[in-house]
């Protein structure tokens, strides 16, 4: 069965985009099938894995559209392959329109639930980056998803964001648009760990949500490399192996893929 993560956060700039490209990245050096999806009409991950989103199309907005009209259309042809292994589904600015038309669309929740469906049997893993908000698009990506991932930027009072992301995978189960949906996990990331104030943080969210919730380790500690690799057009992984945010997220993709 594909298992399908979406990485989610209604707050921006907390590491969603980072967190999904080096997991698909990690995953796919396992030896994975694993599809990335660029569901922010900022295209930031598109734009991570060296796609300009202003120039590439077919992609997920012309998926989007051609479902919502009625009209034939194969996924697959909105694919790329990147040079580390996994494959990405595109987006463009335009999908930030889809939102809207999605309000008078038939079962709308369910919209990239069945864009997916015939693409299931070619990967073992479909990662969504989701836009931040808990907009119509972040419900499609809930519904169609077996499992959330949420990264949660390590500083004062970030935490406090999660539960409302928590509250909209409660309303998707309790709506039973996705009754199975579970959270795999917290990712903490940006983490300063010189400072006290970061181990105050850390131990709050433990509390707050350990005792339900995994919180992946190890920790992802502030790197300006991360936003180099952006720049490069490259995961961590390819840019930086040697870094501790490299190894951070390959070893939490082990964990994810072998289930430690
Ligand atoms: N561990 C880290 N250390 C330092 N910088 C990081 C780290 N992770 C991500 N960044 C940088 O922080 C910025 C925001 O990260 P990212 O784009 O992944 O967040 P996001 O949640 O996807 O944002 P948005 O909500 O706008 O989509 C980027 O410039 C990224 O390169
Ligand atoms: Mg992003």
């Amino acid at each position: 069965m594909t298992r399908i993560l979406a990485v989610a956060m209604q707050k921006g700039g907390v590491g969603k985009t980072t967190t999904t490209i080096n997991l698909a990245a990690s995953i796919a050096k396992i030896g994975q099938r694993v599809l990335a999806v660029d569901l922010d009409a900022q295209g930031n991950l598109t734009q991570h894995c060296g796609i300009d989103p202003e120039h590439v199309h077919p992609t997920l907005y012309d998926i989007f559209k051609a479902e919502m009209d009625g009209q034939p259309y194969d996924t697959m042809s909105a694919v790329y392959e990147t040079d580390e292994g996994f494959h990405i589904l595109p987006s463009q600015p335009e999908l930030s329109l889809v939102e809207l038309s999605l309000m008078n669309t038939l079962s709308r929740e369910r919209v990239l639930s069945t864009i997916f469906e015939n693409i299931k049997p070619y990967y073992d893993y479909i990662l969504i980056d989701c836009n931040p908000s808990l907009g119509l698009l972040v419900i499609n990506a809930l519904t169609a998803a077996t499992g959330v991932i949420i990264p949660i930027q390590t500083e004062y009072l970030a935490a406090r964001g999660a539960s409302m992301i928590m509250s909209s995978i409660e309303t998707v189960r309790t709506k039973k648009l996705n009754p199975t949906l579970q959270v795999d996990g917290i990712m903490l990331t940006m983490a300063d760990t010189r400072t006290t104030l970061t181990k105050d943080i850390l131990e709050a969210i433990v509390q707050q949500y350990g005792s339900d919730i995994k919180i992946f380790e190890p920790i992802i500690r502030r790197s300006v490399r991360f936003a180099e690799s952006a720049v490069a057009g490259e995961s961590i992984i390819s840019y930086a192996p040697e870094t501790q945010g490299a190894q951070a997220y390959q070893e939490i993709a082990k964990q994810l893929v072998l289930g430690s």
